[in-house]
């Protein structure tokens, strides 16, 4: 929990410092490095992507799995598109594809990390 509290943390940081490249870049990257970590770890340590397909957990938890989920594979063209304006390769729409899609993923996360708390275990 305190993990991806903190990667949302940097998500957040790391918009709100969008116009600043030398801020905005290695938030963004820290944050999203952090939820691929995580994922990686429980897939490892507690099998969750079978957990999360066998539809058992509570439906709060699905939707936070759900979410969350599509924040990570949007994750993909985020980083290739925010790696093509890093080298000024991209083409005129570069960064409206980046702004739209990046923005949609952060969306999701919120949700999926305000849906995270209904998992909370006393
Ligand atoms: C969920 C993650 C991310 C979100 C929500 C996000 C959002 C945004 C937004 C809204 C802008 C437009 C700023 C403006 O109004 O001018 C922007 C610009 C930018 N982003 Fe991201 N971003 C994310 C991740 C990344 C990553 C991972 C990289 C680099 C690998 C990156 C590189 C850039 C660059 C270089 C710009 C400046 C483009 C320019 O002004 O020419 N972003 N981002």
């Amino acid at each position: 929990m305190w993990i991806a509290s903190f990667a949302w943390l940097c998500l957040v940081t790391g918009y709100s410092q969008r116009k600043h490249r030398a801020r905005h870049i290695p938030l963004m990257l820290t944050g999203i490095f952090l939820d691929i970590g995580l994922v990686l770890f429980l897939q490892i340590t507690r099998s969750a992507i079978q957990t999360a397909l066998e539809f058992s957990l509570s439906v709060p938890a699905q939707i936070h799995i759900l979410f969350s989920s599509i924040a990570l594979v949007l994750y993909v063209p985020i980083l290739i598109l925010g790696a093509k304006l890093v080298e000024h390769k991209g083409g005129p729409n570069t960064k409206s594809r980046h702004i739209k899609i990046a923005t949609t993923a952060l969306f999701f996360r919120t949700l999926g990390f305000l849906f995270m708390f209904s998992m909370w275990k006393n």
